[in-house]
């Protein structure tokens, strides 16, 4: 720590795959002041994702790591570490990320990989998670967000929201409702997370106020 408030914040990277609006709503709150940390990078495995552009006009450094051009995973994921290092990365925050991480790359951000996922975990993990929810009759569902393990959508609950499915909701009516909890939920957890509010205890986080017990 060098005692420089702005050298000492947090650096947060964005991996996205294409529209970035989670993206966006986390670079929008570090930029108005509400989470304590600075938006490092934003990495894209795919050239033409929306969110790229976005983020450049805020004034976020992008970079393009396209899969296509390794081999396999660990190859991948070893570019996007390096590009994490050069931008001084100490959190990553999945946003819309189609790939599966490697367990190399977990566990060189051990516990400090968020992703955000639009079900209420462990219901509807994977693909189509809306979708999943309507066909399955829920009345209620919503969106979590979460620590990343080995396993898909499957590490320790940071926060969640729920959100009302309604009678006459088709999918896409549902994923708008769920995406608006969305963008109220992730900012909040990366809040939390570098005011250092999280306490992770197995698959319990807690939310610890400095007053609390
Ligand atoms: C969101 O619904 C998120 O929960 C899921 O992928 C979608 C990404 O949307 N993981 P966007 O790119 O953030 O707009």
């Amino acid at each position: 720590m060098s005692g420089d408030p702005v050298t000492d914040a947090g650096r947060f990277a964005v991996l996205i795959s294409g529209r970035g609006s989670n993206m966006l709503s986390l670079v929008n709150a570090a930029q108005a002041g509400r989470i304590p940390a600075l938006p490092a990078v934003v990495i894209s495995n795919v050239a033409a994702a929306p969110g790229l552009a976005a983020a450049s006009d805020l004034g976020v450094p992008t970079a393009v790591v396209d899969h296509r051009a390794s081999a396999n995973r660990e190859e991948h994921d070893g570019k996007v570490l390096q590009v994490l290092t050069e931008h001084g990365a100490d959190l990553v925050c999945l946003a819309g990320y189609t790939r599966l991480l490697s367990p190399d790359f977990i566990g060189a951000y051990p516990g400090r990989i968020l992703n955000i996922h639009p079900s209420l975990l462990p219901a509807f993990p994977g693909l189509h998670a809306q979708r999943q929810a309507m066909e399955h009759g829920v009345k209620i569902s919503g969106c979590t967000v979460h620590f990343v393990d080995e396993q898909l959508d499957h590490g320790p609950i940071v926060a969640q929201a729920a959100v009302p499915v309604q009678d006459d909701d088709d999918e896409d009516l549902l994923a708008a409702r769920i995406l608006e909890a969305e963008h109220r939920l992730y900012p909040e957890a990366l809040r939390r997370y570098y005011l250092g509010h999280l306490v992770v205890s197995g698959r319990r986080v807690r939310i610890q106020e400095p007053d609390d017990e």
